[in-house]
């Protein structure tokens, strides 16, 4: 039977997500357009979304946290190009990102010593095999498989290497322990449904003890780059940014800094999210057709939550047939205008991946499951 009750919010996608439940173009009323950046209110603002992410996340306070180019990417990509090479390099990768740092790593930056800890989708490499005597770099969460990483009980709190961490699908919506790690990344337009532009990079001591100790053997770009003669560019840890922001997208993640505070911080962002996984969760406990991607249950992600299908007359069919058959339920649920962008990532095995961080509400996922269900079935029956 065709469901009648469609989700109030279709927007699943996995990036940009779902804008916060309230928003509106009004919030951005107040952004400080047509203004240089470097004049007092609009640093004031930049030092405003950094101060108030230190806040929602209980980042230490001797942390240094810079809004920086290129969103997740570029700081990443900064800290790779910077801080890599004092010593082995040991990357964990168990789907598209950590396969992309990785090939970067060697490809790009040609170091030697690099060992790959890899695993297929669905699973994670043994995390007991990361050696931190070396630099290890990994995704907290793997937005393209929908694995996260159980906990931080594998990484060491007395460490030589730095773990450097891209965590950009995995803070405000999971237990991200900033002490356990050297360097953290993001994006605003992930759980924070804010506008894709600009990365978040924040620095332990020692990461930041190693930008002033060590110079890569590398040219560095303008845009890279941390240090001037050996010291921490500090304005850039206080709202000076390397080149021009979006002031209209810093607007907009001022908008859901206070929005999380007010529903209850961290805490409660974790909730929404977690919630939305057990909504999928027991669905799929009574549904033959679907099963998450991730096998361990323990690293099953709350907000990629990758699914996949296992109906013996889907896998009867080549992985061709399946990528297409895959798609079509996607594309019936748009064209329902019941669920947007849900298929997985294109490089993943097909399926159906729904996001479920803290701006999507457990309702809709809710309402979007039984679609799921009659999407498959119309499917199998064609
Ligand atoms: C784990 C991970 N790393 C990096 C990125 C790239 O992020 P951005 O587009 O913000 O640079 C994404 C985007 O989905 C991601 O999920």
């Amino acid at each position: 039977m065709k469901p009648t009750t469609r989700p109030a919010r279709p927007q699943f996608s996995s990036g940009p997500c779902a804008k916060r439940p309230g928003w509106s173009l009004a919030g951005l009323e107040k952004a400080l357009l047509g203004r240089s950046h470097r004049s007092g209110p609009a640093k004031g603002k930049l030092q405003a979304v950094i101060e108030g992410s230190r806040k929602l996340l209980g980042i230490p306070d001797d942390y240094r946290l810079a809004i920086v180019p290129a969103s997740d990417t570029g700081a990443v990509e900064m800290a790779l190009w910077s801080l890599l090479g004092a010593r082995g390099v040991d990357v964990l990768a168990w789907e598209s990102f950590g396969q992309g740092w990785l090939s970067d790593i060697e490809g790009q930056l040609k170091l030697e010593d690099v060992r790959g800890l890899t695993a297929n989708y669905g699973e994670l490499p043994d995390l007991a095999e990361a050696d931190f005597r070396r630099d290890v770099v990994f995704a907290w969460n793997g937005t393209t498989s929908g694995v996260r990483v159980p906990d931080a009980a594998w990484i060491p709190e007395e460490r030589e290497g730095l773990a450097i961490c891209d965590a950009t699908s995995a803070v405000f919506a999971m237990e991200v322990p900033f002490e356990k790690l050297d360097v953290v990344t993001w994006s605003w337009q992930k759980v924070l449904g804010g506008e894709a532009a600009h990365g978040m990079l924040a620095l332990s001591p020692r990461a930041v003890e190693r930008l002033e100790t060590f110079a890569p053997p590398r040219p560095l770009p303008k845009i890279f780059r941390m240090t001037k003669k050996g010291k921490l560019i500090e304005g850039l840890f206080q709202g000076a940014t390397i080149n021009t922001p979006s002031m209209l997208a810093v607007e907009d993640v001022l908008d859901a800094l206070p929005w999380a505070e007010e529903i209850g911080g961290l805490p409660a962002l974790i909730e929404r999210s977690e919630a939305n996984l057990a909504c999928v969760n027991d669905w799929v406990a009574r549904t033959a057709w679907v099963d998450f991607l991730a096998q361990e249950p323990a690293t099953r992600s709350c907000t990629s939550i990758c699914l996949q299908i296992v109906d013996p007359w889907f896998l009867d069919q080549s992985q061709e047939e399946r990528a297409s058959a895959a798609k079509k339920i996607g594309s019936l649920l748009d064209s329902e205008g019941v669920a947007f962008d849900i298929n997985s990532y294109k490089e993943a095995p097909p399926g159906l991946r729904i996001w479920g961080g803290a701006t999507v509400e457990t309702a809709d996922i809710q309402s979007l499951l039984p679609w799921l269900d009659w999407a498959f079935e119309k499917l199998k029956a064609a």
